[in-house]
């Protein structure tokens, strides 16, 4: 398996001071930059959009912008994040009327594509898409909120996803994403994921540097 990579999730962070958070994250060892939007229509919340993903763009943030989409419809907004400089754009199937497109618009636009799958949503989805996607992404809580539970059926989803992953023969990322912490990152790891989001779990915490230090030790020893 590749390399873990921690993706902390901007939703905790302060939004008042969001390039300097970024910033610290990057310091303290975070392989990609978690930023989820949220349309208060799919899920019943309002984030960001675009122009603050753009805005970290332009600041020179030097890992990747992992863009989860939680929003629909989905494809108008492909362009526009691929414009701000997303790196990866990951979506849920229930939130795009023809999945297979939205994956190829993703990819014709230079970014990776992701398909997210809430902790309801059956491994069927990746039937068709997993030989086209760059990353399956686990959610571990009901989208939505920062700071919610971790739901333990989210491992042996992590389970079989990573099963048809390694079949696939293909290097598609696994991201677990809601409620991982210090606690549970070892456990996430050891059911197959390899990229971890962790919202409140870092920017809640008082140190972000030695949040994240203590994570990658969890993984070492996964
Ligand atoms: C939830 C979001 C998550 C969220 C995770 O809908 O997709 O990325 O920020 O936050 P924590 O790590 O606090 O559960
Ligand atoms: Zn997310």
């Amino acid at each position: 398996m590749s390399a873990h990579w921690l993706a902390p999730s901007i939703l905790s962070a302060d939004f008042a001071r969001l390039g300097e958070e970024v910033d610290a994250v990057v310091a303290g060892g975070a392989d990609l930059i978690h930023f989820d939007v949220m349309d208060n229509h799919y899920v019943p919340n309002l984030t960001i959009g675009p122009p603050v993903c753009a805005a970290l763009h332009k600041r020179g943030v030097k890992v990747p912008i992992d863009v989860h989409l939680m929003v629909r419809p989905v494809d108008a907004l492909v362009p526009e994040f691929a414009r701000a400089g997303a790196g990866f754009i990951t979506f849920h199937p229930e939130a795009s009327e023809h999945v297979d497109r939205t994956i190829g618009l993703i990819r014709e636009h230079g970014c990776r594509p992701g398909l997210a799958l809430n902790p309801a949503t059956p491994l069927d989805w990746l039937d068709y898409t997993l030989e086209k996607l760059d990353l399956v992404l686990v959610m571990s809580v009901n989208p939505g909120f920062g700071g919610q539970q971790f739901i333990p059926g989210a491992l042996r989803k992590l389970e079989q996803v990573r099963r048809r992953i390694e079949a696939s023969g293909r290097a598609v990322r696994l991201e677990v994403d809601g409620g991982v912490k210090v606690e549970n990152i070892q456990t996430c790891a050891r059911a197959g994921a390899d990229t971890f989001v962790a919202g409140s779990a870092i920017f809640g915490s008082a140190d972000y540097a030695a949040t994240l230090r203590a994570m990658r030790a969890e993984l070492a020893g996964a």
